[in-house]
């Protein structure tokens, strides 16, 4: 077990590239800061299992539901790895978290906050969720400085990578459909880009905890623009419109600049009063309850 004197000793560990362990003796901030960011994940990955969940049986054609099949198993298991790293952290056990996250007063990301109307709402999640998913944690990746989380991410990420595939695979079917499947879509895009610019979350504040700690290795700007110079060209391709009316490329750079972002929507997500928060923390709850009888049977808590 590791002790670190002061903070500033912890600190430079961390400077220094070090990599901190469930049984090192961590400042509780530090503790409080990953617990909070590995927790919000779990509950992510939970909800997005069971949003994937409620279309395995509405996608069209066997091998879309067998897609759907698979990338529900991983979400949901993506969600059961990362709550035992939480717990693992002692600040909460994983019934708590769970007892938390039914009864509304965990967070979770602010795209599960939001109901899909149409199979094309459903591609976008695949295509444009996950791979804001993957760009985020492809960041977190990189350099975290807690070591079970960054472990534990190598095999999320590369899930991930598949889950945008086939969300890009889908979009391509749309994309080479007819125009009703092409207006569906880009109707699904319009209703998601923001909600897709919000997920990487507001400007990034200065002397945020998890990037002097390495938690995070890059603000939420950089990451966001990562992904608008990524995608913002793939979907033009693909034929559809960014609906952003400011979006235009920077004459000098060639860089491509979106317009400010309105972060109300995202302020009412983040107090779990969202356009579905409720519908869908009920729906969690459902599903828990529904699968009591597997817990009681393999007599976990
Ligand atoms: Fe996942
Ligand atoms: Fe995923």
């Amino acid at each position: 077990m590791r002790v670190w004197e002061t903070m500033e000793d912890f600190d430079q560990f961390i400077v220094n590239g070090g990599t901190v362990e469930p049984g090192d003796d961590m400042p509780s901030a530090y503790r409080q800061e990953v617990f909070r960011f590995i927790e919000m994940h779990a509950n992510s990955e939970l909800f997005g299992g069971l949003c994937e969940r409620y279309w395995v049986s509405r996608a069209p054609g066997v091998h879309r539901k067998l897609a759907f099949l698979a990338k529900t198993q991983d979400e949901i298991g993506h969600a059961h790895l990362l709550y035992m790293v939480a717990a693992d952290l002692a600040v909460k056990s994983r019934a708590q978290m769970i007892d938390d996250l039914m009864a509304g007063r965990s967070k979770f990301h602010n795209v599960f906050h939001y109901k899909t109307h149409t199979w094309a709402d459903q591609i976008v999640i695949a295509y444009l969720v996950d791979a804001a998913a993957l760009t985020t944690q492809q960041a977190v990746l990189k350099q975290c400085s807690y070591g079970p989380y960054r472990r534990i991410l190598r095999r999320i990420v590369s899930e991930e990578g598949f889950h945008m595939r086939h969300g890009e695979e889908m979009l391509l079917t749309l994309a080479d459909g007819t125009v009703t499947q092409q207006n569906m879509f880009q109707a699904a895009l319009d209703r998601w880009w923001e909600p897709v610019m919000h997920f990487f979350g507001p400007p990034t504040k200065d002397g945020d905890l998890l990037i002097r700690w390495r938690v995070k290795s890059d603000t939420n700007e950089a990451l966001r623009d990562r992904f608008v110079q990524k995608f913002v060209p793939m979907l033009q391709e693909y034929g559809f419109v960014v609906p952003d009316p400011a979006l235009h490329r920077n004459a000098s750079t060639g860089k491509w600049v979106i317009g400010d972002i309105d972060w109300a929507a995202l302020r009412a997500t983040q107090s779990n009063v969202g356009p579905d928060s409720a519908a869908r923390i009920e729906l969690s709850k459902q599903s828990w309850d529904n699968t009591a009888w597997v817990r009681e049977a393999l007599h976990v808590p």
